[in-house]
């Protein structure tokens, strides 16, 4: 028998997404190999290869086989769950890897769990990256945005086929070399803290122009397809606007209407909004779409919440006000400013993580290199990502997304269709947490003067921690309490 031809690149874990990332790769020319523990995903993805036309795909169905079946040095992304598995899967390969190979794992991976395998690959000889992938099943198959960070000697081992397989847009393909150790999973993690902000903002929206606007499934269908020809133009636009002409096909109406109401997830939300914590950036809208998570999941104790309030007659002062003959056009106009608003306040909280943590750990992010490489391919894509990305080759060391001369315009000119459809939802009781957040937060960041000066007097009272002067240089310290008692200051009446 004529030995096989060795393969450009490997691929282990083979669930839906290394199915088609595999199939991807194999498409655009470059022979792969791919290996699962299980016996019948390796004949699966070799059937798919096959019934596309002959791809150039090798199943294997041993570690070793598989390993041995890839050209040196040999590059092998691993697709399995992250954690555990993912050192199962590095412990079984690189025991017949050789030193110069590199792992990529294309995982949702703690960023730590990376730096720790590349010290421990490093150990071996072994190169490693750690490449966010995003996309779902469809972007992994037809071209996604990756983000690998870790050794730029492996990523450069894999640019010519990371750069063919990716999502193609009008500057170039949605992949770049993100930065050293746990960088690429980092901005994978920001990335989708980012998707949970624009998820929440799309769905408060929704209520907005569902309950107070009384707009119909269909209705809702045709405004989504309409703002996704404008500025907001974006897979989340587009694909809302899908769901909303889906029938239901076990009763009337539409399907939307029957889904319940609690919201899943798998932790890289959770991850965003605890690292901004840790590094102290405020990111309001992306915290308060993990808290609206949180909260969905109580759907027993929200029902008889709203029960008990009922009936204690919160309706008499809440009830949504019809009769105020809510302008439907105009609603949706001020909806859409408001999102549009809302949004940019979103991803300039997760551009200031990427910058903290960037500072912190030295790994020089390019934030428009990685607002470039977000406009295709993954689920956040977006028209004004191309926006954001001017922005930041405007001015790199921007302090802020809302101060960029051209958002600031933009922001001003929808704040008071923003404030309008806040300040609706707020007293029709319906809660849009993101947009307020957003809200505040802008109106947080833009004002020169904020009451901390109260806090710090507080501080300084209980607690001796001295303050500041706007006046006059250095800290000081005033006995609050004994010179308020001989003041007359409280005496008098209001
Ligand atoms: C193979 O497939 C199984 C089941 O689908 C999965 O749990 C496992 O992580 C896969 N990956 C590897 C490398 O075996």
């Amino acid at each position: 028998m004529e030995a096989a031809a060795l393969s450009r690149i490997g691929l282990a874990g083979l669930a839906v997404m290394g199915q088609n990332l595999a199939l991807n790769i194999a498409e655009k020319g470059f022979p792969i190999s791919v290996y699962n523990r299980t016996a019948s995903k390796v004949d699966e993805t070799v059937g798919r290869a096959t019934f596309e036309g002959g791809l150039p795909l090798n199943g294997h169905h041993s570690p070793r086989e598989f390993v041995l079946s890839i050209q040196r040095p040999r590059s092998i992304i691993i697709l399995v769950k992250a954690g555990a598995p993912v050192d199962q899967t590095i412990s079984t390969l690189s025991q017949f890897m050789e030193p110069g190979d590199a792992i990529i794992d294309g995982g949702n991976e703690w960023y730590e769990n990376t730096e720790r395998r590349i010290r421990e690959a490093s150990a071996r000889g072994l190169l490693y990256l750690g490449m966010g992938v995003s996309g779902g099943e469809d972007g992994a198959r037809h071209g996604p945005s990756l983000m690998p960070g870790g050794s730029f000697q492996a990523y450069g081992n894999i640019e010519e086929i990371v750069t063919r397989v990716a999502a193609q847009v009008d500057d170039g393909p949605c992949v770049t070399y993100v930065g050293e150790g746990g960088s690429g999973n980092f901005v994978k993690m920001v990335h989708n803290g980012i998707e949970y902000g624009d998820m929440q903002l799309i769905s408060e929206a929704y209520d907005v122009l569902k309950v107070i606007g009384g707009l119909s499934n269909v209705e809702l269908a045709e405004i989504f397809a309409e703002w996704n020809r404008g500025e907001l133009e974006s897979f989340l636009i587009e694909i809302t606007a899908d769901i909303f002409k889906v029938k239901d096909e076990h009763g009337e109406g539409e399907l939307v209407d029957k889904i319940l109401d609690r919201t899943g997830m798998k932790g890289t939300g959770k991850w965003t909004v605890q690292q901004a914590a840790e590094l102290s950036i405020a990111a309001p809208t992306i915290a308060a779409s993990l808290d609206c998570r949180y909260l969905s999941g109580l759907k027993e104790e929200r029902e008889s919440a709203a029960r008990v309030l009922d009936e204690a007659g919160i309706n008499g002062d809440v009830s949504v006000k019809r009769s105020r003959s809510i302008e439907k056009k105009g609603l949706v106009d001020d909806v859409r400013q408001a999102l549009y608003a809302s949004k940019i306040c979103s991803y300039a909280q997760g551009m200031n993580l990427l910058r903290a943590k960037s500072e912190e750990k030295a790994w020089n992010l390019n934030l428009g290199e990685l607002a470039r490489i977000w406009k295709g391919g993954c689920i956040i894509r977006a028209r004004f990502l191309d926006r954001i990305k001017k922005a930041y080759e405007r001015n790199r060391g921007l302090a802020n997304l809302i101060v960029d001369p051209e958002f600031a315009r933009e922001m001003v000119q929808r704040q008071g269709a923003w404030r309008r459809v806040v300040g609706l939802a707020i007293e029709a009781g319906i809660s849009t947490p993101g947009m307020c957040a957003s809200l505040a937060y802008f109106d947080t960041y833009r004002r020169a003067r904020l009451p901390a000066n109260l806090v710090q007097a507080q501080r300084d009272l209980f607690g001796a921690h001295t303050y500041e002067r706007i006046d006059r240089p250095g800290s000081f310290h005033t006995e609050w309490t004994k010179l308020a008692r001989e003041s007359k200051a409280g005496a008098v009446v209001l």
